[in-house]
């Protein structure tokens, strides 16, 4: 594939995305908290630290994987890391194979380090990519931690993508042996299984997010570019954000799980936390905030987000994240089915 093409296709992705509305229903509204009537903590007590296995969030937001790789894309880059280094949110860029075929394309990268000296950022590769290039990627952002995104669906719907899967998780092995930061597993939008997690964490992965289905649909976006547009049948393909926390439940305590698909409200993210996630990451609300209406309006919307998960904490009696997870949840039939049909415990 040619790097204009690749270039084309990334600046497809952005503008397909941001036509995109989410799910109409979401899966956050089938569980809900149990509301108890005198809090014994002010607004002011609640503390949202979330520490994982290598590194502290001050917030537990952050900007995930979507832009880099063309000229469009490198200004979104730059906007967002302004945005990340003013409200003190860590921040993933898009795949940076671009990067690693053309190096005139490094800056389209780079620049979110440039303007974030000294935030968290994370570098993204694909499953498919040589251990020397995923090395690459991490310099080139000077990153604190690797995601590798793993989207078979998407790839399979992509007129143009990858038909080879079946050595993607000995590659990924390499990759976790040999990179020197955390490698973060990523799905983007299709969720993950206990047993997707369960293989993982054999190989030594020590950080997923599960980046399930209710937000940005690339079986929906694929699917827009293909001359038939014949697959949109897989639109719900996958598991939500909700069903894979729940799937993620039994491997919480050794490893770091992180969410992602759909978040779309303070209390969205809120329920991510109770049911365990360490962090919570959104990609198209940052995106759309920020081509439509700008920086300043973009640092109010994190700035009323973060306010309104301390308004939320602060209803359920939670100080901290670690808090949150003690939660009393009642979830609907639907999502209880799916437990007891997942024999998942809880
Ligand atoms: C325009 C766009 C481009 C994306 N590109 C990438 C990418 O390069 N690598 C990746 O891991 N995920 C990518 N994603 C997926 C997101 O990181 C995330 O997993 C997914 O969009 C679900 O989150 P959301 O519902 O908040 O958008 C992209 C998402 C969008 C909207």
């Amino acid at each position: 594939m040619s790097d204009f093409k690749r270039e084309q296709r990334k600046n497809d992705h952005v503008e397909i995305a941001m036509a995109q509305t989410d799910a109409k229903l979401s899966d956050f509204d089938e569980m809900r908290f149990v509301h108890h009537s005198i809090p014994d903590i002010d607004v002011k007590d609640v503390e949202l630290t979330s520490e994982l296995s290598d590194f502290t969030l001050d917030i537990p937001i952050y900007i995930n994987a979507m832009t880099g790789g063309s000229d469009w894309t490198k200004q979104i880059n730059e906007k967002l890391a302004v945005i990340a280094r003013e409200a003190g949110l860590a921040m993933a860029v898009g795949s940076t194979h671009a990067a690693l075929r053309n190096s005139k394309m490094a800056s389209s990268f780079s620049v979110v380090r440039e303007t974030n000296p000294e935030g968290i950022i994370f570098s993204n590769v694909g499953a498919d990519v040589p251990v020397d290039k995923a090395i690459e990627a991490v310099d080139l952002l000077n990153a604190q931690a690797l995601q590798v995104h793993v989207n078979s669906p998407q790839e399979l719907v992509m007129p143009e993508g990858n038909r080879t899967f079946s050595t993607w998780m000995d590659n990924l092995a390499r990759i976790v042996s040999r990179v020197d930061v955390p490698v973060i597993v990523k799905e983007v939008g299709f969720g993950m299984s206990k047993e997707t997690i369960r293989q993982l964490q054999k190989i030594g992965v020590r950080y997923v997010d599960v980046s399930g289905r209710g937000g940005t649909n690339f079986v929906d976006i694929e699917n827009e570019r293909r001359s038939l547009k014949d697959m949109n049948y897989l639109s719900n393909w996958g598991q939500t954000t909700v069903e894979s926390l729940l799937e993620s439940t039994s491997f919480q305590k050794d490893m770091n799980i992180l969410a992602s698909g759909g978040v779309r409200t303070p209390l969205d993210a809120v329920k991510c936390l109770a049911l365990g996630a360490n962090a919570v990451g959104m990609s198209r609300p940052f995106l759309n905030q920020i081509e439509n209406h700008g920086i300043t309006e973009t640092l109010e919307y994190v700035d009323q987000f973060v306010a309104q998960i301390k308004t939320i904490m602060t209803m359920l009696n939670a100080r901290t994240i670690e808090d949150l997870k003690q939660s009393q949840l009642v979830f609907s039939p639907k999502l209880e089915s799916w437990i007891n049909q997942r024999q998942l415990e809880l």
